[in-house]
C-alpha cells in the first residue's frame, strides 16, 4: 500500500473548463489532510523541465470560475520515450514526491499508465478532463458540459442568420473521435441533422432530409458535423450538398478553440470539485493506477487501463433517433 505525503498535481493534453475547480479541489484536499502539494507547470513537460512550484491554499483562491488552467497544459512528445520519462521520475524523486494526479485526456493517461507501470513507488490517479466525453468510468467528463453549453449559445446565434436568409448552414463542432458533444448540441438547437463518427449518415439521405424539410416549408437548415465525421469535414461536405440543394444558399462554419474556452459551468465547478477530492482520499486510501469518475452522480474508481481499453464509442441510438423524430 502507498503511504504518501507529498503529492504532485498537473493537467495535461487540451485544457477544459472545470480542470481549475479540479485543481482547488486537489490541493485544499491534500493540505487538509497533512499532504504537501506540488502544481507541476505544462503537464508532463514540467515535469521533464523541473518546472514545479510549492502550493497553498491561497494558490488555488478565487480560480473556481477561470476557464483553461492555472497551472498551464502541452502535449508532451518527449514523456513518450523512456528517456522522458525518466529524467520526469528523477525530478520527482529529487522532490521526495510519492504521488501524482493527472487531469486530462485518454493521452494524458496513456503516458501515466505507462509511466506508473515502469516507476510503480510514485501512486498515481487520473482525473477525466477533456471536452470530448470519451472516456470510459465516467458518464461525464470535466468540461463537456461548458462546452456545450458554448456551441449552443453559437448556434443559437447562427440559426437567427440562417433563418433571416433562408440558409443551410453546416457547422463543424469539436470531439476529436466522439460525436458526444454534436448530438447534445444536435438534440438543443434542433439541428436538421447531425453527423457523427460513431454512425456513416449517406450524404444521398441527408439530401433528402433537407429536401424533405424544404418541402415542410422550413425556412433554415442546420446540420452539425462531428469533427471526427468520416465524410471529410464541414466543408467537404458542404460543396456536395450545394450541388443537390438549391434552393438553400449554403453556408460552413467552424466553430474551433471557442469551444474549449469560458467560465466553467455550474456543472463543471462541482464536477471538477467532487473529482479532485476524491482523486487525493483515493490516493490516501492507497489506490494506484487508477481513474476517479462519475456514474449515476456517485463517485466511481475505474483502473486506468480499463478507462482505456473499454472506450470504444458506442452510438446512443436512442438519442439519435429522437433527434431525427423531433426535427421534422
Ligand atoms: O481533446 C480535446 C480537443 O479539443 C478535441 O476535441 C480536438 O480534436 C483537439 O483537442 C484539438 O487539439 P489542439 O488544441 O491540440 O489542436
Amino acid at each position: 500500500m502507498h503511504k504518501i505525503s507529498k503529492l504532485a498535481v498537473l493537467t495535461s493534453g487540451g485544457d477544459a473548463p472545470g480542470m481549475n475547480p479540479c485543481i482547488r479541489a486537489v490541493v485544499r484536499t491534500g493540505i487538509y489532510n497533512g499532504l504537501k502539494i506540488v502544481g507541476i507547470r505544462k503537464g508532463y513537460q514540467g515535469l521533464i523541465e523541473n518546472d514545479m512550484y510549492d502550493m497553498t491554499p491561497r494558490s488555488v483562491s478565487n480560480i473556481l470560475n477561470l476557464g483553461g488552467t492555472i497551472l498551464k497544459t502541452a502535449r508532451c512528445l518527449p514523456f513518450r520515450t523512456d528517456e522522458g520519462m525518466e529524467t520526469a521520475y528523477k525530478h520527482l524523486k529529487e522532490q521526495k514526491i510519492d504521488a501524482l494526479v493527472v487531469i486530462g485526456g485518454d493521452g494524458t493517461f496513456t503516458g501515466a499508465l505507462r509511466f506508473s507501470k515502469r516507476y510503480p513507488d510514485i501512486a498515481v490517479m487520473g482525473v477525466p478532463g477533456t471536452i470530448d466525453n470519451d472516456l470510459y468510468g465516467s458518464t461525464y467528463t470535466l468540461g463537456f458540459d461548458t462546452a456545450t453549453n458554448t456551441v449552443i449559445e453559437a448556434i443559437d446565434k447562427i440559426r437567427d442568420t440562417a433563418d433571416a436568409h433562408d440558409r443551410l448552414f453546416f457547422i463543424e463542432v469539436m470531439g476529436r473521435d466522439s460525436g458526444a458533444i454534436a448530438l447534445r448540441a444536435g438534440i438543443s438547437c434542433g439541428a436538421e441533422a447531425i453527423l457523427l463518427p460513431e454512425k456513416t449518415t449517406a450524404i444521398d439521405d441527408l439530401i433528402e432530409n433537407l429536401k424533405a424539410g424544404q418541402h415542410n416549408k422550413k425556412s433554415s437548415s442546420i446540420v452539425i458535423v462531428a469533427e471526427g465525421d468520416k465524410h471529410g469535414g464541414a466543408y467537404d461536405i458542404a460543396r456536395v450538398v450545394q450541388k443537390e440543394v438549391k434552393f438553400y444558399d449554403v453556408k460552413v462554419t467552424i466553430l474551433g478553440h471557442l469551444q474549449r474556452g469560458g467560465s466553467p459551468s455550474a456543472f463543471d465547478r462541482i464536477l471538477g470539485s467532487r473529482l479532485g477530492y476524491a482523486a487525493v482520499n483515493a490516493l490516501i486510501a492507497g489506490e494506484t493506477q487508477k481513474m476517479v469518475g462519475l456514474e449515476a452522480n456517485h463517485i466511481k474508481i475505474t483502473s486506468l487501463e480499463e478507462a482505456l481499453n473499454q472506450h470504444e464509442f458506442k452510438l446512443e441510438e436512442d438519442l439519435m433517433q429522437m433527434a431525427e423524430i423531433l426535427s421534422i
